[in-house]
């Protein structure tokens, strides 16, 4: 695998389709998936024992159903998520752990349902040892260790550190092995997830705290768990992470704690954005492109509300223009502002975090041409809202050439559902 990535700012087609039959086909805003980018994407994963994906990269029922046949697992953070699972085929059968809990809470909802279904379970806080124990003594846990430290692509996504709400907290091991002997619970694996967008140093660096913290647990552990975090580049500069010698550590790190326990240790990884982020696009409309003072503003009918990324951490997404007729990359190019129709100033892709507004440098467009927003397949659509009371997008999966509509475009009828106007 490469591990740059190149960009062009005109595209004509996604995945061998025209984006404007695309968009003539199932209309705009559309969030479109290229299957074969993720079947790639799995494949350079399959060094590590189990491959664990974190739906709430891009939590379709399709997209699930096509990663369970692929023998990729999923994790969840919700009963909603459970649920989804269930509903895409995943199997709940004890031993298989085809989806696993992990969290810092037990809502109530998910409580029952990881009782009902004695689902395993990744206790993010001591709290969730004694809930679980009280109500399935002598269950298997694995617990989600914060190690003291984190990165992120955003202070946002670092989920390390005593900044960060997630995981428990690494001198906290002693009292959660007690607090689990009081029901009869085991320990059996553990788990550290750092952060989000973060990089080979920061990742590189788990493996030596999970080695102390699984030798703290003991002979008790069989599986551990590298989280996700897996960066995938968005800009040209950006590269993608050497993921033999990811794999490398890691594997050195499973195989000295084999060594010391006597018995395999299975090695996990669970990605999100790895596995998405690049097959997905945003397809918009260009409604209107004006002056304003010096800025040259490129609206389209997508704004955050479909796309959050850009306002919530000053994300930077490629953008490729589709003329309505003719090739984008003949045309003359210009610094321009992107921009949603949100009654909201930050509704802006082209935005640093803070909230400045940057511009693009792109091929000219005209009202009818299309703007793509590239790399959205990994938490694009699953933020996706209905602020100023907009629909959520279509969803299209492109499978061997064919475009199949994964998801209809919420309606009216939608927005509303629940909603009551009381006597
Ligand atoms: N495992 C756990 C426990 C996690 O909390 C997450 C992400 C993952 C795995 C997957 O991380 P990934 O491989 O995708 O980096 N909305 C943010 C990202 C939030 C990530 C939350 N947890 C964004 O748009 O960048």
């Amino acid at each position: 695998m490469s591990t740059v990535r190149t960009f062009t700012t005109s595209r004509n087609h996604i995945a061998g389709i025209a984006v404007t039959e695309l968009a003539e086909k199932f209309g705009t805003p559309v969030y479109v998936y290229d299957q074969q980018v993720i079947d790639q994407r799995i494949a350079e994963l399959k060094a590590f024992d189990v491959v664990r994906y974190a739906q709430k990269a891009c939590g379709n029922l399709a997209v699930l159903d096509r990663m369970r046949k692929q023998g990729v697992v999923v994790d969840a953070v919700s009963a909603g998520e459970i649920r989804r699972a269930m509903a895409a085929g995943y199997s709940l059968e004890p031993g298989k752990h085809e989806i696993v809990y992990t969290a810092d809470i037990f809502d109530r909802d998910a409580l029952e349902l990881v009782v009902k279904h004695s689902l395993p379970v990744n206790c993010g806080s001591p709290d969730m040892i004694s809930q679980l124990g009280e109500r399935r003594p002598g269950a298997d846990v694995t617990l989600r260790i914060n190690p003291g430290f984190g990165h992120g692509h955003s202070q946002k996504t670092n989920t390390g550190g005593q900044q960060s709400k997630h995981g428990i907290w690494h001198t906290q091991i002693d009292e959660c092995l007690r607090r689990a002997d009081q029901t009869g619970v085991t320990v059996t694996g553990l788990h550290m997830h750092i952060g989000s967008g973060t990089d080979l140093e920061h990742l590189s660096e788990v493996c030596d705290a999970m080695e102390r913290t699984a030798k703290e647990v003991g002979r008790t552990i069989k599986t551990i768990s590298a989280g996700g975090g897996l960066p995938v580049p968005y800009k040209a500069d950006e590269t993608y992470v050497d993921l033999a010698k990811y794999f490398e550590l890691w594997d050195a790190t499973r195989t000295r704690l084999s060594e010391e326990f006597g018995h395999q240790v299975a090695l996990e990884i669970e990605p999100g954005r790895f596995l998405t982020a690049e097959s997905g696009f945003l397809i918009a409309e260009v409604r209107s492109v004006k002056q304003v003072g010096d800025n040259h503003f490129v609206l389209v009918d997508a704004g955050f509300n479909d796309l959050a990324r850009p306002v919530m951490y000053g994300s930077y997404h490629p953008i490729s223009v589709a003329a309505k007729n003719g090739d984008a990359s003949e045309r003359e190019q210009a610094d321009v502002v992107v921009g949603g129709p949100l009654c909201e100033s930050g509704d802006i892709f082209t935005q640093r975090e803070g909230g400045y507004v940057d511009s693009r440098r792109l091929p000219m467009t005209r009202v009818g041409d299309f703007v793509v927003l590239e790399n959205a397949g990994a938490y694009g659509f699953v933020m996706a809202s209905n602020y100023n009371s907009k629909t959520r997008a279509a969803e299209v999966l492109i499978e061997s050439g064919e475009a199949k509509l994964i998801r209809k475009r919420e309606t009216f009828d939608d927005l509303v559902r629940g909603e009551v106007i009381p006597g």
